[in-house]
């Protein structure tokens, strides 16, 4: 079987790593793919992006499963042509993928369907939603609605700083069209969790919980990054929260993709709030996260691609999926700066032996030594019985990786 997966991250050279792991596998191409997935032995680095290319390069080399990385090219509908070629291709339709592309038709979608959210309003005129911040109660969150990097939710603690948002989103633009229509909506106090499933239109089957940690210093102080370390299981999904989601969050959600006669078989990702006053959704991914897959994926017992292979024939009713016991704890290093401006170029050096999984992300290969290329470097996924265990690992680990400006949280995994 010859694999495409589609990306440059950490997830996707934890996902190269997953794949290759089925003996059926011979081949992994990943386009682009970093330092990390060029050093996996079954896997050959693509320098291609853009759907059309992907779908030539998929057809002649006659690739089997194609498995997308990040949203961008989901919403832009790279399912469909791949479909309409005969390709096999994990991943929503593009009109499905809209779950994730238009926070507006999510929060619509949820509304229709019964799914716990948040209240909100939409709004597409940047007069109309000033007056509507004038009379709300404080913080308050808005988001672009269309896809911003990660960047289009900002949560405002007064009047003045939502109004500059909304100047920000609607009126100088600053998301390129994404900010024209936003959403204000009521801001929910609790725990995030990030619930990774996958679907094949006939059921959803969420994988073991996981939580991010997004911001970019201890303590979640500072600004949103893409994801400094995340752990799995999330110790905060207790039994009790995991009953609400599936009645209250993941069955409504799996009763509209079919009502709405979405073709969905792919990843579905459920980012939901766990507070006083039960559990919420924030938002659906119709891709796995990052830097949630490196701490998953490696605790699957069950094979992904078999997985994969069951979503994509319908039959993910008759899949028996299996985990490892056991906690993983995945710490991200970044370059210094990130996530605002950085410096690049950086040797990477490892001093002994990890024993966890190292996952490359912003790291290329040049001339057999490894530099620093992105904001997010490298993150370690290590494991342990508890959770304990699996954060010391990881952190022995980092100390025995070096690059100038390495800069990662300490907090990863700690639970107060
Ligand atoms: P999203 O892009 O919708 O995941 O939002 C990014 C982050 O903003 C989430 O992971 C939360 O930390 C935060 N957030 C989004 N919506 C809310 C909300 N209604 N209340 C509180 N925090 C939120
Ligand atoms: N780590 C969050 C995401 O991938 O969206």
């Amino acid at each position: 079987m010859k694999v495409l997966i589609i990306g440059s991250g950490g997830r996707e050279h934890a996902l190269v790593s997953a794949v290759s792991e089925n003996s059926s596998v011979e081949k992994v191409f990943c386009a682009t793919g970093n330092g990390g997935t060029h050093r996996e032995s079954k896997c050959e680095n693509i320098d291609i992006t853009k759907i059309d290319e992907l779908l030539s390069f998929a057809l002649e080399h006659r690739i089997d499963i194609t498995i997308v990385g990040s949203e961008e090219l989901l919403v832009q509908g790279i399912v469909d042509k791949f479909k309409e070629n005969g390709l096999k291709i994990l991943g929503p339709s593009q009109k499905a993928a809209r779950l994730e592309g238009s926070k507006a038709y999510s929060k619509e979608f949820m509304k229709k369907y019964g799914i716990k959210t948040a209240a909100y309003e939409v709004f597409d005129h940047a007069e109309i939603a000033i007056e509507y911040l004038r009379k709300c109660e404080y913080p308050i969150v808005i988001k672009a609605d269309g896809l911003a990097a990660g960047k289009g939710v900002v949560i405002c603690e007064d009047f003045t700083s939502a109004k500059n948002s909304i100047n920000d989103f609607m009126i100088l633009d600053i998301f390129k069209g994404s900010g024209k229509k936003i959403i204000i909506e009521e801001f929910l106090e609790g725990v995030e969790a990030s619930i990774l499933s996958i679907t094949d239109g006939n059921i959803i089957l969420p994988f073991i919980s996981s939580k991010d940690h997004k911001q970019i210093f201890d303590e979640n102080k500072g600004p949103n990054t893409g994801g400094m370390g995340a752990i799995a299981p999330n110790p905060y999904c207790t039994s009790e929260v995991l009953e609400e989601f599936q009645k209250h969050i993941l069955e409504p959600t799996l009763v509209g993709i079919q009502e709405e006669k979405m073709d969905y078989k792919g990843i579905i990702f459920f980012g939901i709030m766990i507070t006083q006053k039960g559990v919420y959704l924030i938002e659906y991914n119709a891709r796995l996260g990052d830097p949630e897959t490196q701490a998953v994926l490696p605790l699957m017992k069950s094979d992904f691609t078999e997985l994969v292979i069951s979503a994509l024939e319908g039959d993910l009713v008759n899949f028996d999926l299996k985990w490892n016991a056991g906690h993983s704890c995945c710490v991200i290093a970044a370059s210094k700066g990130y996530p605002g401006r950085y410096d690049t170029g950086f040797e990477i050096s490892q001093l002994s032996k990890l024993q966890g999984k190292l996952f490359l992300a912003g790291a290329k290969e040049e001339k057999g030594n490894l530099k620093t290329a992105g904001g997010r470097v490298l993150g370690i996924t290590a494991f342990g019985d508890t959770l304990e265990q699996a954060r010391e690992i990881a952190y022995a680990d980092m100390k025995k990786i070096h690059f100038q400006g390495m800069y990662y949280r300490t907090d990863i995994g700690k639970v107060n």
